[in-house]
């Protein structure tokens, strides 16, 4: 794994930043592809809405682009709690053309294990691998996951305590409700650190504790986000200023 951070001085020039690196990763990735494809899965949450409103002011070869979640609440598309629902506010609902392929997880679905396994179908589709690979410890490789990392050390929908983030033998799963939290839907770390590319995005004060933890060693229960340090490509953290340690003086 390479890692490397890129730093912003604050959170507007950050969403810019993100943004220009976005339409740069997926030219790479489109160029390096054979069939002229970039395949990239993105996170929910606040920190990325403003890198997509960005975004939909910007020149992307979304006819170019298989777009997949890399988490979603277990809610309908038009809640406020919609991960998609967000992305589709601030960005492909403002797009003249959709991408290649666009592909939001059904978080209204009432079988969310069902649904999670329609969902691993259709990643299945898209890579040309058979879904049954999904139990055989074989991964898509996505050329760019976008990540974010809770106040609690989550990432996707993989959260301290749970069992979720040590299962390797599907690429997508339900995560149950717990105290002040609905079900989810999520990429399995292994899906996660097989990509060829992993960027958090990450913004503020409050994240610079997280990031540290996410960087130590220790439990991936503890600290899910942990997942990172097992990346096989390039991880990259796309921050601001007060989400990092002060430099070293
Ligand atoms: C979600 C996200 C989640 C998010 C982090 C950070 O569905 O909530 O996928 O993993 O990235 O919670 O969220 P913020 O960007 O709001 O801090």
């Amino acid at each position: 794994m390479t890692e490397r951070f890129l730093i912003a001085s604050n959170g507007d020039s950050l969403a810019r930043l993100a943004a220009e690196l976005f339409c740069g990763w997926v030219w790479e990735a489109i160029g390096k592809s054979a069939g002229q494809v970039a395949r990239v899965a993105i996170s929910g949450g606040s920190t990325p809405r403003a890198m997509n409103r960005e975004l939909a002011t910007m020149d992307v070869p979304w006819g170019k682009i298989e777009l997949f979640w890399v988490d979603e609440r277990a809610v309908p598309p038009t809640s406020d709690r919609s991960n998609y629902g967000a992305a589709k506010a601030d960005l492909f609902g403002k797009l003249k053309k959709p991408p290649r392929g666009l592909f939001a997880m059904p978080g209204a679905a009432t079988d969310l294990d069902a649904a999670a396994r329609g969902y691993e179908s259709a990643i299945a589709r898209t890579f040309g691998m058979p879904a049954s690979d999904a139990a055989s410890a074989k991964y898509p490789s996505f050329d760019l996951v976008m990540l974010g990392i809770g106040d609690d050390g989550h990432t996707a929908s993989l959260f301290p305590g749970d069992a979720t983030v040590d299962v390797t033998d599907r690429w997508v799963i339900p995560v149950p409700a717990a105290e002040g939290r609905e079900a989810r839907l999520t990429l399995t770390r292994p899906v996660i650190t097989a990509a060829k590319r992993v960027v958090v995005l990450a913004q503020g004060e409050k994240k610079k504790g997280p990031i540290g933890l996410a960087r130590k060693a220790g439990a991936l229960r503890e600290i899910p986000s942990r997942l990172v340090q097992e990346v096989k490509g390039e991880l990259v953290w796309l921050v601001d200023a007060a989400a990092v340690e002060a430099a070293a003086g």
